[in-house]
């Protein structure tokens, strides 16, 4: 944690300023410490990262995922620009915009879309329930501007109004409450500020069952080694009947729940098949997965005093901007 982070951080529970006791450096970062607030509360600071949850609440199966999957995705490990070019597409965050500014990721994974941020802004944080924010912490350390949180989306240890820019790509239709929390995180929002939301696409049958949400019944219960075993040898076995022209974009989802990346990205075949059981697990392990129309999404936006709001279809990405006041 660089000082920059131990002197912005506050109590989650009463907003306070937080004082730093008993650091200890490794190369000029603090590494272990104790964030004491006036209220009695302490958070520790392990790693390098400041620690504002007791535990991975349930979230077990990002900590995991994440960290059986930590490179994967990084753009500076597959030497390819998957991550940077998808992070403009959803956020619409060029480098005119980027530059000199405050930057948030709400449940920052591995850390690959961090990455993609820095490059320009100002400064980043990233905060994520999970222990990702430890496999993200390898991967980024190095960089200067970066900076990670272990913290909830609904009860964050950061101040009101203080980010010019706030993404969200594939997270909050993970959590329990959706709509609070993007009410929670367009709150830190400065005046003039822009936000950003990607959120899976609502199924155009909702009635109809899909394979994906029956398999979820069972998958959502089972333990994480034993799902991502089973997804490891199933896979690569169905793979090849969903990539039959036609029938097999029908197949995909709705009779078999897998995800397959074919045809879409610049990686070698064993990177694709890697990418497809990665997202197989992440359809398949998290608990909670809402789905919502753009109209919805928009209404949250709205409720959020937000202004220029855009919201595409199917795949949901919304953007706001804060109206000074
Ligand atoms: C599908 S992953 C997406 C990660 C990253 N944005 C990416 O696209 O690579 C969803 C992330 O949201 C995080 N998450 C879910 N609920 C959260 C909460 N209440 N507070 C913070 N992070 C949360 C999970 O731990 C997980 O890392
Ligand atoms: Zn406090």
């Amino acid at each position: 944690m660089k000082d920059f982070l131990s002197e912005l951080l506050i109590c989650p529970s009463c907003k306070a300023k937080l004082k730093l006791y008993n650091a200890e450096y490794i190369n000029g970062e603090i590494e272990y410490a104790k964030l004491v607030c006036g209220c009695g509360r302490e958070y520790p600071v392990t790693n390098g990262i400041p620690r504002f949850v007791a535990n991975d609440g349930y979230v077990e199966n990002f900590s995991f995922e994440w960290n059986r999957f930590n490179k994967t995705q990084l753009d500076s490990f597959n030497r390819t620009e998957i991550s940077q070019v998808r992070f403009r597409e959803v956020t619409g965050f060029g480098p005119e915009q980027l530059k000199g500014k405050f930057v948030l990721e709400a449940g920052c994974g591995m850390g690959r879309f961090l990455e993609a941020a820095s490059k320009t802004a100002d400064q980043v944080i990233g905060i994520d329930l999970s222990f990702s924010v430890d496999a993200a912490m390898v991967n980024l350390r190095k960089f200067p501007n970066v900076h990670l949180i272990q913290a909830d989306i609904y009860n964050l240890p950061l101040p009101l109004k203080s980010f010019d820019l706030i993404y969200s790509i594939g997270v909050l239709h993970h959590t329990p409450d959706p709509k609070a929390a993007f009410l929670r995180i367009a709150q830190l929002l400065r005046d003039k500020g822009a936000i950003a939301i990607w959120m899976s696409p609502k199924s155009r049958f909702p009635f109809l069952p899909k394979a994906t949400s029956i398999a979820r019944i069972f998958t959502t219960r089972m333990r994480k080694e034993r799902l991502l075993n089973i997804i490891e040898s199933v896979v690569p076995k169905v793979l090849p009947l969903v990539r039959v022209p036609v029938i097999g974009r029908s197949l995909k989802g709705w009779v078999i729940p897998v995800c397959d990346y074919k045809g879409k990205l610049p990686l070698i075949e064993s990177q694709l098949l890697e990418w497809s059981i990665l997202d197989t697990f992440d359809l398949l392990s998290p608990k909670y997965l809402y789905e919502y129309s753009p109209w919805q999404i928009r209404g949250w936006l709205t409720e959020a005093g937000l202004s220029d709001i855009i919201t595409t279809s199917p795949a949901i990405v919304a953007r706001g901007k804060a109206i000074l006041g």
